[in-house]
Order: structure tokens, then C-alpha cells, then sequence
């Protein structure tokens, strides 16, 4: 165990104001762009996360959910961030049909709420951010799937000391 890479890190935010910060905090990180999944429980928080980072890299003014448009688009000045909700989507090859390539191949940041609904369709993350409910206060889990986001981990570990470091399988 102790010789794998540690590709995740953990940490407790507790209240929204905690989500927002920590989100505005990997703004500087991924403005190269890259694909993250957002995973969780309705109401965990993968809304909140995306608020807090869209607005942190540059946008003035509310980030709705995508809940019914399927995807929200924010041309920003350092990237073009898609900021997707699959909860709604009938059938993964309805990816393919609004050319879901044509937004992930490219400089853009895509934000997935919901990617196991586009299970088939959808390649595999370069990060996977989980929420997890604790009443109070939310756990946040980010794992990496690439090495461009074990990049964003270590940079992530190296400025916050409350991330807990850990190696989990399957991301290597
Ligand atoms: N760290 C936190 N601690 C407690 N409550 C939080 C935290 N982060 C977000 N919340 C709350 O959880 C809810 C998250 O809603 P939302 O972001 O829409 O969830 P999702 O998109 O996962 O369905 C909001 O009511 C928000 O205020
Ligand atoms: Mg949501």
C-alpha cells in the first residue's frame, strides 16, 4: 500500500462560505483547462463547489445550475468553462448527439454534475471532486486520474495543511 502514488486528498469544510473558498482556490490551477467529475448526494454541494470556482475565475454574476439546460457556458478571459448537469439526461448517447467531444477536446475546463448519467459517452475524468453530506459541514475527496491533476493535487497539498493525504486505487 505505502508505495502507491497518493493521488487523493481529503478535507472537512464546514459551512457553504468553506465550499466557495476552497473551490476559489484551485481556480489559479486549472485555467489550462481539463475535465473534473463532481459526485455526490442531491444537495451535497457539487452546485456550490462549481459557484465558487467559476466565480473565482472570473465571472461576475450568478451561476445557475445546469439542471435543465443540461450545460452552462462561461467564456471567461484565462478559459471557457462548461459547467454541465447530467441529472436529467434520458440516455448517455444524447452526449453524443449535442457533440460532447467538441467540448471536452480542448483548452476548456468542463465541470460534470452527475457523469455516471453519461457513462459510455463520457472518457475518463483527469479529477474526480466528491461531496459528502455530513449535516453541517461537507467532506470533500478529490482524486486524481491524470498526471496534470496529480499536479493539481500536490500544488492543492503544498498551500493548505488541512488536506489529508491518502492513496486510493484504480487512478494509476
Ligand atoms: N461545507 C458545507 N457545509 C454545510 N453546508 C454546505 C456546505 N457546502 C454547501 N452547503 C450547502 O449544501 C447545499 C448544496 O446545494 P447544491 O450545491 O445545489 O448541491 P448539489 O449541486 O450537490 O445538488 C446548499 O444548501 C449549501 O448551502
Ligand atoms: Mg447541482
Amino acid at each position: 500500500m505505502s508505495d502507491l502514488p497518493t493521488n487523493s486528498l481529503s478535507k472537512v469544510l464546514h459551512g457553504e462560505s468553506a465550499t466557495l473558498a476552497f473551490a476559489a482556490s484551485m481556480a489559479p490551477l486549472l485555467t489550462s483547462g481539463g475535465l473534473i467529475f463532481l459526485q455526490g448526494t442531491l444537495g451535497a454541494g457539487k452546485t456550490a463547489f462549481s459557484r465558487g470556482l467559476i466565480q473565482a475565475m472570473g465571472h461576475q454574476g450568478p451561476v445557475k445550475s445546469p439542471t435543465y439546460t443540461l450545460v452552462e457556458d462561461y467564456p471567461l478571459a484565462n478559459t471557457h468553462v462548461y459547467h454541465f448537469d447530467l441529472y436529467r439526461l434520458g440516455d448517455p448517447e444524447e452526449l453524443e448527439f449535442m457533440g460532447i467531444r467538441d467540448y471536452i477536446d480542448g483548452d476548456s475546463l468542463c465541470l460534470i454534475e452527475w457523469p455516471d448519467k453519461g457513462q459510455g459517452v463520457l472518457p475518463a475524468a483527469d479529477l474526480t471532486i466528491e461531496l459528502q453530506d455530513l449535516g453541517e459541514s461537507r467532506r470533500i475527496i478529490l482524486t486524481a486520474a491524470s498526471s496534470r491533476a496529480e499536479l493539481w493535487l500536490q500544488q492543492l497539498a503544498a498551500n493548505d495543511a488541512d488536506l489529508q493525504a491518502f492513496s486510493s486505487g484504480g487512478a494509476d
